[in-house]
């Protein structure tokens, strides 16, 4: 076999079969197929597309390009949660704890934070003493004990993705719906979860900016988990604002906790909510009133919060920061932002929100940068809101006093007020099954 045949093939639109592409994907992984066939391959993927069948087998052939955790262990109870990335996004520590508590084996492999969206490897760090590298047996036998463990995405997964992603980053190949979906469904194949669900958010801070395209991702992603033996489903909720009020690391966790203590019954724990919902479902074969109802009771009876100070504490975090959140520490600094005339906020740049937590501190813009945990921002006004001149819209928080008036900048140009009230949008749009 050729690999030029191959990306001849696919550019004059026919069919790949199984054999080129897993040719393809151990080629390229063990470095006998070069860059630049890559390239020509991936672009012609994205002017001539891939059927489901293909993407099915490139999916599964990059999940097998390494490592893979074997949960077969768990039976049917495995699962796992995927968000595409957000601001603000906190939900996986809202999530896995809520699933745990009523049965589920939550085996979390979460990633870090780069440009304007979070990650919860960096956040769950924010917690002094929290292990996010565990070797596997330890993994599986906290998940046997606890019912969950979140780590980073450790070991040899995906080598394949690794390299294409980059790669696909260099050549004007990333918005390519098969790319996207294989490059996130190996991850989640090779994590190995029976059950998943996937977060597709939508809007000005997420990867999908429309909701026609989040449709389309999330459909192909919810028919490629199934041809690959999964128990899938995806949600689209609003990434138009910042999810909750609090954007940056420590202060994250906190609001995380208020949500699962049942102190805050916001946004945030209407998203948990649904996607723990969805994810019960699944696993338990539940209908949709009896998992909403399951999901409210282990938030109101305490049962998540339970579970959540058991998995920080079997994971070596300190369960006093849990308990007691005034335990984090502060930032040395805050600057209030208040408004500069009478309205209702009728839109955020959800991104540039997010760029400001980066420039306070709290996020990196290279994979090296080291990170601030306490900066970032609290959020008193989100769109819909009416607001009076010299009211408080949002609190920046820094060690780094010179990063303020950048910040407070950014922050101002990514919040419109206007006289009139915007209508009000979804927070959920759509579920797909
Ligand atoms: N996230 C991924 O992991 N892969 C993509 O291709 C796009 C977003």
């Amino acid at each position: 076999m050729r690999m030029y045949d191959i990306i001849e093939n696919k550019r004059n639109g026919k069919e790949l079969s199984k054999e080129e592409i897993e040719f393809f994907i151990k080629g390229y992984t063990d470095g006998s197929i070069p860059d630049y066939q890559a390239s020509a391959l991936c672009m012609a993927v994205y002017f001539n597309g891939m059927t489901e069948k293909e993407t099915v087998i490139l999916t599964e052939a990059m999940a097998n390009s390494g490592d893979t955790v074997d949960l077969s262990m768990f039976g049917a109870l495995s699962a796992d949660k995927h968000s595409t990335g957000g601001v603000g996004d906190k939900t996986s520590l809202v999530v896995a704890p809520i699933v745990a508590s009523l049965g589920c084996k939550i085996t979390k492999m979460s990633g870090r934070g780069l440009g304007h969206t979070g990650g919860t490897v960096d956040k769950l760090e924010s917690i002094p003493g929290y292990k996010t590298t565990l070797s596997g047996d330890e993994f599986i036998s906290q998940v046997e004990k606890v019912g969950m463990a979140v780590i980073g995405q450790s070991g040899n997964l995906t080598p394949a993705d690794k390299k294409l992603y980059a790669l696909r980053d260099v050549t004007a190949t990333v918005d390519s719906i098969p790319l996207i979906v294989s490059s996130i469904m190996s991850k989640k194949i090779a994590a190995g979860s029976h059950n998943i669900v996937l977060d597709v958010k939508c809007g000005s801070g997420a990867f999908m900016k429309t909701i026609d395209d989040a449709e389309i991702l999330a459909n192909e992603m919810v028919k490629i988990g199934k041809g690959c033996g999964r128990n899938t489903a995806a949600l689209i909720t609003d990434m138009d604002m910042p999810l909750g009020s609090a954007v940056g690391n420590s202060l994250e966790v906190i609001e995380a906790v208020k949500v699962l203590k049942g102190e805050v019954k916001n946004d945030l724990r209407e998203v948990c909510v649904a996607l723990s919902a969805e994810l019960i479902s699944l696993v338990f074969s539940l209908s949709h009133r009896e998992a909403l109802e399951k999901v409210n009771d282990a938030l109101d009876s305490g049962k998540a919060f339970e579970k959540m100070k058991e998995w920080i504490s079997a994971q070596g975090g300190d369960v006093s920061f849990i308990e007691n959140t005034d335990n984090f520490p502060k930032a040395e600094y805050e600057f209030d932002v208040l408004a500069d005339g009478d309205g209702y906020i009728s839109s955020m740049d959800t991104e540039k929100i997010g760029l400001t937590s980066v420039i306070l501190g709290a996020g990196r813009e290279f994979k090296e940068d080291s990170i601030d945990f306490s900066a970032g921002i609290m959020i008193y006004k989100k769109t819909g809101d009416k607001t009076d001149k010299g009211e408080k819209m949002a609190t920046l928080f820094t060690n780094n006093k010179l990063s303020f008036e950048e910040a407070e900048k950014m922050y101002r140009s990514a919040v419109c007020l206007s006289s009139v009230k915007p209508e009000n949008k979804p927070l959920i749009y759509k579920c797909v099954r």
